[in-house]
């Protein structure tokens, strides 16, 4: 049976494309998706993809993948920074995560540069665009 990563998407990133194209770039969430996707059948693995601007939501979606998926890549957003709730979530399903940063958090304001979330991942991809998404993908396919 292939492999399953759940990649989760927290608040505005459904905006990407036209949001702050200078920080976030120009592809839009669908691109990325569809990107994954590739990627990930090209690595043998199965991948489901999706967003939210809710935290409960993003909660339910991680309870939801512990008898369904293998491995979560997430790019919290601004939860990353807020959220006790995602990071509780996080540790209660116990599987390999990978947090993703589009741009280099530590670059931006001071409160980005914490993330309630790092503490609780394997790793951490953060500043190269986009392509931290496919990065996790092969970093978590090593792991599994
Ligand atoms: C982000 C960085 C966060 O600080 C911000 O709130 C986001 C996106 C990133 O991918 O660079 O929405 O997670």
């Amino acid at each position: 049976m292939a492999k399953k990563i759940l990649i989760l998407n927290g608040p505005n990133l459904n905006m990407l494309g036209t949001r702050e194209p200078e920080t976030y770039g120009s592809q839009t969430l669908g691109e990325v998706e569809q990107l994954c996707i590739k990627r990930a059948t090209s690595l043998g693995l199965g991948v489901e993809f999706l967003q939210s601007n809710s935290e409960g939501e993003l909660v339910d979606y991680i309870q939801g993948a512990k008898e369904k998926f293998d491995g979560i890549i997430i790019n919290p957003a601004a939860y990353s920074h807020t959220s006790i709730a995602i990071r509780d979530a996080l540790i209660s399903v116990d599987l390999p995560i990978i947090e993703v940063h589009i741009s280099n958090i530590f670059k931006r304001e001071t409160f980005r540069h914490h993330s309630y979330v790092s503490p609780v991942a394997n790793g951490i991809i953060c500043g190269l665009g986009t392509k931290g998404y496919l990065l996790a993908l092969e970093a978590l396919v090593e792991q599994l």
